[in-house]
């Protein structure tokens, strides 16, 4: 996972390099280091901690004025987060500095190889391996004293070829040079970018990375190997450097969205929900009739379904294929990503990723595995998965900054009902009144939420409050709630750390009833009809569950604003009071809530 960025211009590194690295935090928050490069022959200014941004400013001397670096924000894979294993990476005499996306498969081969030879290693961590061998491929060391020219920008692109010609896995790469003003990237199936300015150039792993004033932006391919110079990316073509390739414009780099009064950026976003929310069925209800959103996103009208994410993004999946069952009569399947069936070529198969990021290696990884059509359903029309597919769908949430997926679902589940009516549409299988009716239906589903939002938060946090040393919950529902009840507990899990077994009451009596004793938390959250809940609820209060309700009536434990009739895409506005039942206990308990232990908001590794 992780996320680099590096820089080459004609003013100071270090202000851009904070910036990006801010906005890579998403991939990964680890630890987080930089590499700045005086350029001139001095020694790589390298500074690393196990820290967040502002814990790497404290480590940095005032003055610095390197116009040259590399930055990393990690996601540990191999070794453990410490200062001693953040990159940038050096070799044995602190002259190359390398940052990496990815990871590699041969590490272990690489590294006795390298301690043969006489290097030493000092961390855990794959990328070490690389700064040693474009150490080890310069032609001459750069760094030692007494008038050895500096390498030159052909000598270190070399370096960084043959280097990457001993690697197997994944990387994006960043390699800065002591002797030498500039950045060497590359990558092998790691997204890496370069932008250029009037006054520098630039490299991220993502959009978001890049400076005020980026005005072109190009993605490397595989293989590629570019040169940073002060306005421009040169590209390296084994022999010599080559003018740039032609980019496309950036989009204007817009300042990070602040959480304004909120408390933390989930709490932001939960608010947000609503209007999000509006925003899109806004944008797609009118185009549901007679195939015009299928047309105008280029989506053929296809049979069958495969639905294609991870995480939050598969229960979002899930609920599409419900719809698309229970509108569409069209038989859809949802494919956990990071498991991809053996491929089966099928003419009559649309696929849909779904994933919030766009960037999630696993989604990314899955699709090389079919040939039809792709229609991305993503928060970032910029994505790896966006540029991959052959058409998009875009949430248009906003940016999401809390790891936990909030506004992001609740518009995955709208989009993917919306995509459901829309393609029974085309396909005839709705008449007009049924389509209005859905859009209705699709209109109303904002104004839910916000009601839930204002009714469910007081009592979610004083559930939380009761429920604070509970370690373990059940969440179940039936029917077309079991996709909330799996949302629900998954912020449960990530955020407070609770263990929670999710799964549909049905399957209880099937052995997780064992489970319960007396005062077990079990959340139910009501689908109708709720009659087959209140079955299995009976079995667990029998057995001294402790049974928190989800639902409209008035009783409930959580109360939610439902609708009279409830639509095809289930008791959406039930996420919401899970949501805050989720942030409340986390708060509680005194952990992050935008920043859970172990994770990143993008996964951009298998
Ligand atoms: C949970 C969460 C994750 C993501 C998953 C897929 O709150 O956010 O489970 O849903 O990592 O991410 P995207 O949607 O970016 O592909």
């Amino acid at each position: 996972m992780c996320g680099i960025v590096a820089f080459r211009g004609l003013e100071p590194a270090l202000p851009a390099l904070l910036d990006g690295l801010a906005k890579m935090e998403y991939r990964g928050y680890d630890s987080v280091g930089i590499a700045l490069n005086p350029g001139d022959g001095r020694t790589l200014a390298v500074h690393r901690t196990s820290g967040r941004i502002p814990a790497l400013t404290a480590l940095i001397p005032p003055g610095e004025r390197s116009t040259t670096g590399v930055g990393h924000t990690r996601w540990a894979t191999h070794g453990a987060p410490t200062a001693v294993n953040a990159h940038p990476h050096v070799d044995c005499s602190g002259s190359v500095a390398v940052v990496h996306n990815g990871t590699l498969d041969n590490v272990s081969e690489l590294q006795a190889e390298l301690v043969a030879a006489g290097h030493v290693l000092t961390t855990e961590v794959d990328t070490e391996v690389i700064a040693h061998l474009v150490e080890q491929f310069l032609p001459h060391p750069p760094f030692l004293a007494g008038g050895v020219a500096a390498p030159s920008a052909d000598d270190v692109a070399r370096a960084v070829e043959q280097a990457t010609a001993r690697l197997r896995g994944s990387w994006a790469l960043g390699v800065t040079v002591r002797g030498l003003d500039a950045v060497v990237l590359t990558r092998h199936r790691s997204p890496l970018l370069v932008g250029e300015a009037e006054r520098f150039a630039m490299a991220s792993s993502d959009l978001l990375g890049f400076a005020v004033g980026t005005h072109t932006v190009r993605e490397l391919d595989d293989g590629d190997v570019v040169v940073l110079g002060s306005e421009q990316a040169w590209y390296h073509r084994g022999q010599a450097l080559a003018t740039p390739r032609a980019g496309r414009p950036a989009a204007p780099v817009e300042p990070l969205a602040d959480m304004g009064d909120a408390e933390d950026f989930t709490a932001r976003e939960i608010d947000d929900q609503p209007a999000a929310a509006a925003r899109l069925v806004d944008s797609l209800s009118e185009r549901l009739a007679g195939g015009l959103l299928l047309r105008e996103l280029g989506v053929p009208a296809r049979t069958r379904l495969r639905l294609v994410a991870c995480g939050s993004s598969s229960y979002a999946a899930h609920v599409t294929a419900a719809v698309l069952g229970s509108v569409a009569r069209i038989p859809a399947h949802v494919v956990v990503a990071s498991e991809p069936p053996p491929p089966v070529e099928d003419p009559d198969v649309l696929t849909v990723a779904f994933s919030q990021s766009g960037e999630t290696a696993d989604v990314l990884t899955a699709l090389e595995h079919w040939t039809d059509p792709v229609l991305a359903v993503t928060n970032n029309p910029r994505s790896t998965l966006a540029r991959r597919a052959d058409s998009v769908l875009d949430l248009a949430c906003g940016p999401e900054r809390g790891v936990a997926a909030t506004k992001s679902f609740t518009n995955q589940v709208l989009a993917g009902a919306a995509l459901a009516v829309a393609l029974a549409a085309a396909l005839g299988r709705l008449s007009t009144e049924d389509v209005a009716g859905f859009e209705a239906q699709l209109r109303a589903a904002p104004e839910h939420m916000a009601a839930t939002h204002r009714l469910a938060a007081p009592p979610a946090d004083r559930l939380a409050r009761d429920l604070a040393d509970e370690p373990a919950f059940i969440y179940v529902s039936r029917g077309a709630g079991v996709p909330y009840a799996l949302e629900g507990a998954l912020k449960l899990k990530e955020l407070a750390y609770r263990w929670v077994e999710a799964l549909p009451a049905g399957e209880l009596k099937h052995g997780p009833l064992a489970l319960i004793q007396e005062g077990t938390p079990v959340i139910a959250v009501q689908a109708r009809p709720h009659d087959r809940l209140a079955v299995n609820a009976r079995e667990m209060t029998t057995r001294g569950a402790r049974l928190i309700t989800v639902g409209p009536g008035e009783d409930a434990d959580l109360p939610v604003k439902a609708p009279a009739v409830e639509p095809p895409w289930g008791p959406l506005e039930s996420v919401v009071a899970l949501q805050h039942f989720a942030r409340g206990l986390t708060r509680l308990l005194g952990y992050d809530v935008d920043r859970p232990r172990n994770l990143a908001k993008s996964v951009t590794v298998e």
